[in-house]
Order: C-alpha cells, then sequence, then structure tokens
C-alpha cells in the first residue's frame, strides 16, 4: 500500500477527509504523516485524534529553507513515503522536496486555477464579482499554483454570497474531489479527470 504524508498548516479539514477515507478503506493509502509547519494548528489536534503521527516544524527554527526541507525529507525517506499531498500547506515547496518527490507532489487549490492563485483565493473570486468560481488539484512545480491540472470542478457563486457560504460550499467539494482523485492517481489513472458538477 502506497504511504502518503499530508502537509497542512492551518484547520486541517482535507488532511481529516483523506484521513478518514484511508482509514475507512475508501482510499487505498496509508496516511503516514502529518507534516505542519505551524505549530498549535488546528491540523494537529485532528491528527492526535485520528492516531496519525505528526512532525510539527517551525522554518523559523532552521537558518534556511533547504536545511529546513532537508530535516522533512530525512523524516519522509526514514517512513518511506511515496507521495506528498498538500491539503492547505501555504508555503512553496523548494528544490529539496521537488527534487526528491519529482511528479509525486500534489496540491488543492481553492479556484479554477489559473484564476485566483495564491492567497485567500475565496476572497480574490468574491471581490472580482466573478460568477463561477471552483477547486483545482494540480501536481506541484516551483511556482505559486502553477503545475499541471489533475481535476478540478465548479462551484457557482450565487446573489448575496458570503464568504463563509461560498467556503463551504468549496470545502464540500475538496473533502470527496481529493480523496477520490488521489484514489486514481494511485491506481495509475492520471489522465486529467474534469469533473462535470458544479454547486449551486
Ligand atoms: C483549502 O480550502 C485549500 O484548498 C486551501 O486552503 C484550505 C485549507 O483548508 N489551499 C490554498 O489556498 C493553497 N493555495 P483546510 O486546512 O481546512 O484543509
Amino acid at each position: 500500500m502506497k504511504k502518503i504524508a499530508i502537509f497542512a498548516t492551518g484547520s486541517g479539514s482535507n488532511f481529516q477527509a483523506l484521513a478518514v477515507a484511508a482509514q475507512s478503506g475508501s482510499l487505498n493509502a496509508e496516511i503516514s504523516l502529518l507534516v505542519c509547519d505551524k505549530p498549535g494548528a488546528f491540523a494537529v489536534d485532528r491528527a492526535e485524534m485520528l492516531g496519525i503521527p505528526a512532525l510539527v516544524i517551525s522554518p523559523k527554527s532552521y537558518p534556511s529553507k533547504e536545511a529546513y526541507e532537508e530535516e522533512i525529507l530525512q523524516k519522509l525517506t526514514g517512513l518511506e513515503v511515496d507521495m506528498i499531498v498538500l491539503a492547505g500547506y501555504m508555503r512553496l515547496i523548494g528544490p529539496t522536496l521537488l527534487n526528491a518527490f519529482e511528479g509525486k507532489i500534489i496540491n488543492i487549490h481553492p479556484s479554477l486555477l489559473p484564476a485566483f492563485p495564491g492567497k485567500d483565493a475565496i476572497g480574490q473570486a468574491l471581490a472580482a464579482g466573478a460568477e463561477t468560481t471552483g477547486v483545482t488539484i494540480h501536481y506541484v512545480d516551483e511556482g505559486m499554483d502553477t503545475g499541471p491540472v489533475i481535476a478540478s470542478a465548479s462551484v457557482k457563486i450565487t446573489l448575496g454570497e458570503t464568504r463563509e457560504s461560498l467556503q463551504k460550499k468549496i470545502q464540500r467539494i475538496e473533502h470527496s474531489l481529493y480523496p477520490e482523485v488521489l484514489e486514481e492517481l494511485l491506481n495509475g489513472n492520471e489522465e486529467a479527470v474534469q469533473w462535470e458538477k458544479s454547486v449551486h
């Protein structure tokens, strides 16, 4: 069974959705480790509740990004991790991890990329007056939300939509799309899966 490390910075709801899918058997993978770059993040509490080991590691404690990622890499190598899944990890991946896990790092982003990359994609979509936004799952490269797209799903922005209501719709999609797409990838189905689904 493939071993996965999930990287998260904040709440960790996507981490939990993936872990629950793995523990219930709908995702045929072992979630070996949570890597969290923010001590005190709720993702770490979720890991404890789910019985998944967590590496809580602050970049500030390292002289360089390279040294920080070397430390993570050592841990991943020790656990024989096959793939890295970013789930709300708000940091660019550097060459140390990119080279060690070439083509084996994926990310989820709350917009239809290339629209609204980077931070606060939901706020960006609302501020732009967009009628549609969505979720994108993509391979990670050295850029900010720029790697090849694997799957996407669209979400309609309705009249009177608030940040909270839009976030709720997007996260509902994320929590089902991410485990499903990861399962497809692990089964070797690498062709892009464009979800026709849209949420109102
Ligand atoms: C998710 O909506 C994810 O798409 C987004 O952060 C949220 C994390 O939520 N990621 C990005 O914006 C990456 N650029 P979670 O911690 O509850 O899973």
